[in-house]
């Protein structure tokens, strides 16, 4: 039987122990190799907002699954450039039979009333400001991987939390894996999609923390985003080399990417020897060919 058969849209309906194996495998998958299967099936990856790591290790974890990946890049070319909405479009690849459908889409799409409509799982690969469930498993997957348990340990989030799908995902997820989650923001920068501990003091917040994750400041999704002072903001919120000294010995550095550089994190950070920040886009794969192998039953 498989674990995991649904759709993951968000985070609430998936369990403790399914997230257990689902790390365990993604785990495995990231010391062996493994022959392709399943050869002629096809996963529809439909991106109607713009991406790199989410969309390019899908595409991967595709590959390493046996599976082919269908691109419908940000709709150009497609009918969408003659009318077509996002749902008909999504709901016409569906009818082309593709095991999965993963969708990045904005705020505007209900993916819960498309899911109704379409018989392959949907696995949301970020959707507006709601969830990007497969970023928040691969950042603390990334995590378990350092440390082996994750309960007790201490995650800081700092930055635009408000816009960031990213960390409401991370609200959804934190309890069931033990995390204890913070963030660290400007007052018109917090969510309230949570209520989980806010320092308004960055120093006194990463004093706090086992790892630290910055997010992007999301100027696409602010109506007065120019209005953002970006020296004052990388002075008190930076994850820069001077901020940083009060960050505990022994504690990471994360972000999800993209970055602006020199805003919420220094170019130098990322290089660190305590910067998780590649090994979360390397850990993506991993962890999204852990999902569509325990979607399809398989076990390692
Ligand atoms: N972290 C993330 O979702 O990056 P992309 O927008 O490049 O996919």
């Amino acid at each position: 039987m498989s674990l995991f058969d649904g759709s993951l849209i968000d985070l609430n309906s998936i369990s403790s122990q399914t997230i257990d194996t689902l790390f365990n495998l993604a785990s495995s998958l990231k010391k062996q190799s493994r022959p392709p299967q399943h050869q002629g099936q096809t996963v529809a990856l439909l991106f109607f907002e713009p991406s790199t790591r989410t969309r390019m290790s899908f595409e991967t974890a595709a590959a390493r699954s046996g599976l082919t990946a269908l691109v419908f890049d940000g709709g150009q070319k497609t009918s969408l450039e003659k009318g077509e909405t996002v749902e008909d479009s999504i709901l016409n690849v569906a009818a082309m039979g593709p095991e999965y459908l993963v969708i990045r889409c904005g705020d505007e799409i209900n993916l819960r009333a498309i899911s109704k409509f379409v018989s392959a799982p949907i696995l949301n690969a970020g959707w507006g400001v709601q969830g990007h469930p497969t970023q928040a498993l691969l950042d603390t997957f990334t995590l378990r991987e350092k440390w082996e348990r994750l309960e007790e340990r201490k995650l800081l989030i700092v930055g635009d939390v408000r816009h960031s799908r990213v960390a409401h995902s991370h609200f959804e997820l934190a309890s069931k894996v033990g995390l204890q989650i913070a963030v660290c923001c400007p007052e018109e920068m917090r969510s309230e999609k949570s209520s989980v501990k806010y320092f308004s003091d960055l120093s006194e917040a990463l004093s706090w923390c086992d790892a630290v994750m910055a997010l992007r400041v999301q100027f696409e999704r602010h109506s007065d985003g120019s209005q953002l002072n970006r020296e004052v903001y990388s002075e008190k919120y930076g994850l820069n080399k001077r901020n940083l000294r009060t960050l505990k010995s022994g504690s990471f550095v994360m972000h999800p990417g993209p970055i602006n550089h020199g805003l919420e994190m220094d170019s130098e950070v990322i290089h660190q020897r305590n910067s998780l920040v590649l090994s979360q886009v390397s850990h993506g794969v991993f962890l999204r060919e852990a999902l569509f192998r325990m979607a399809r039953g398989e076990t390692w």
